[in-house]
């Protein structure tokens, strides 16, 4: 009977102690480094550190301070217009992530450009080290407008994790031509109104030549789907779909980053490229797109080139194996350089369910390079170590 109860004192003792042990910790869990997952788990639900799936649509990861935030489109259960913001979280380790919450608000004003109801896609974050203020920049569609305004909207913080304070949105380089633009084309008497058919050989051609860029000149180029890119240098560019998604644009930022200026070139007129993620290995640039199917997936396209200013050339397909003609199901949003370690970068893509879009999952892979060039594979589960070995095939 005596040892018995000892045995069961014991029992009771330990399970308070570890009983304590949890309560402290969970006090204290802002503060100490998550451990759930060590692992990336692509395509598969990924619960954050309050077991909700990561609502970060479209998004992109700033490093900073040690830390990564991960920054995208908050999706409700049944529309893919904005109805809560931009949302963010971060993560030391990039398996494990703590909400910080939503960074940049819609809002309740009737007429404001960022009203609930608009779109707010493709939201980028970059810090400017001289004004030390990080800035925001996503595609903006005003509410009730469907994707005709075709803006960029842009925000500002002091503070990494936010709030954002919503400046205006734009749509960029009104009266300035492309620096890739001759002079014919610039002059060139072709308008819409020549064209009762879209997409015929002509038209296409009239699309090279710039007919868009011509016809939006003065209110500034469409800008929909887009990223951000902070060179070695500290210059900043805008990546953006323009010209009825036909056409890629690279726009210099002003050194503060908060406008162009006014430099900017057309990529692959007329290649319908779209979710442009970018990144740069030993002098040259990487960047990754896709085609235009909407929340369909298609096949991604890569370009590279050794000044951004290009010429861009455009390689076969990264993505190798099953599903590799649909990017794996899945659209790029992101191209990630981890810290600490040398040519490692995470593509980061959307594997969208525009029925319950707040399902859509992500899809992380690691960048492998072959002959010099980016490659995808499809993984069911990998962790950084992959970068450990050497990724040159
Ligand atoms: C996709 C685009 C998404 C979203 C969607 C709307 O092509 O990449 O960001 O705009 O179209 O249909």
């Amino acid at each position: 009977m005596k040892a018995l109860s000892n045995h069961r004192y014991h029992i009771l003792f330990t399970f308070y102690c570890v009983t304590l042990m949890l309560a402290l910790t969970g006090c204290n869990s802002k503060k100490i480094t998550l451990s759930g997952f060590q692992n990336i788990n692509p395509g598969q639900p990924w619960p954050d550190a309050d077991s909700v799936h990561i609502n970060a649509h479209g998004g992109g990861i700033l490093f900073h301070d040690n830390t990564y935030y991960w920054f995208g489109e908050y999706k409700s259960e049944h529309t893919s217009s904005a109805q809560v913001g931009v949302n963010c979280y971060s993560s030391t380790d990039l398996y494990n992530w703590k909400p910080e919450g939503v960074v940049l608000p819609v809002s309740d004003s009737v007429g404001s450009d960022i009203e609930a109801g608009c779109v707010m896609e493709r939201p980028k974050v970059i810090y400017n080290a001289k004004t030390q203020q990080f800035v925001l920049y996503f595609h903006l569609e005003l509410k009730g407008k469907g994707y005709s305004a075709a803006r960029v909207g842009i925000a500002v913080s002091d503070k990494v994790a936010g709030p954002y304070t919503y400046l205006r949105s734009l749509r960029p380089n009104a009266g300035v031509w492309p620096q890739n633009m001759t002079e014919a084309q610039k002059n060139s008497s072709v308008t819409m109104a020549d064209f009762s058919d879209w997409w015929t050989d002509d038209w296409m051609a009239a699309v090279h030549d710039g007919l868009f860029i011509r016809r939006d000149f003065e209110g500034g180029q469409m800008s929909r789907d887009m990223t951000l890119f902070v060179d070695d240098d500290g210059k900043a560019y805008h990546i953006y779909s323009s010209e009825e998604n036909l056409t890629l644009h690279i726009a210099e930022l002003s050194d503060d980053y908060l406008s162009y200026t006014g430099k900017y070139i057309r990529v692959a007129p007329g290649g319908h490229n779209e979710a442009p993620a970018i990144f740069k290995k030993d002098g040259t640039y990487f960047m990754i797109t896709s085609g235009c199917t909407g929340w369909d997936p298609n096949a991604a396209r890569l370009f590279t080139a050794e000044s951004i200013w290009g010429p861009w050339q455009q390689h076969p397909n990264p993505c190798v194996g099953d599903n590799a003609d649909l990017t794996f199901h899945s659209q790029s949003t992101y191209i990630l350089p981890v810290a600490g370690k040398d040519d490692a970068f995470v593509f980061m893509a959307d594997r969208w369910t525009p029925k319950k879009p707040i399902e859509a999952s992500y899809i992380w892979l690691p960048i492998q390079f072959e002959n010099g060039l980016p490659v995808l594979k499809w993984m069911d589960q990998w962790n950084l170590s992959i970068f450990d070995e050497s990724n040159e095939l």
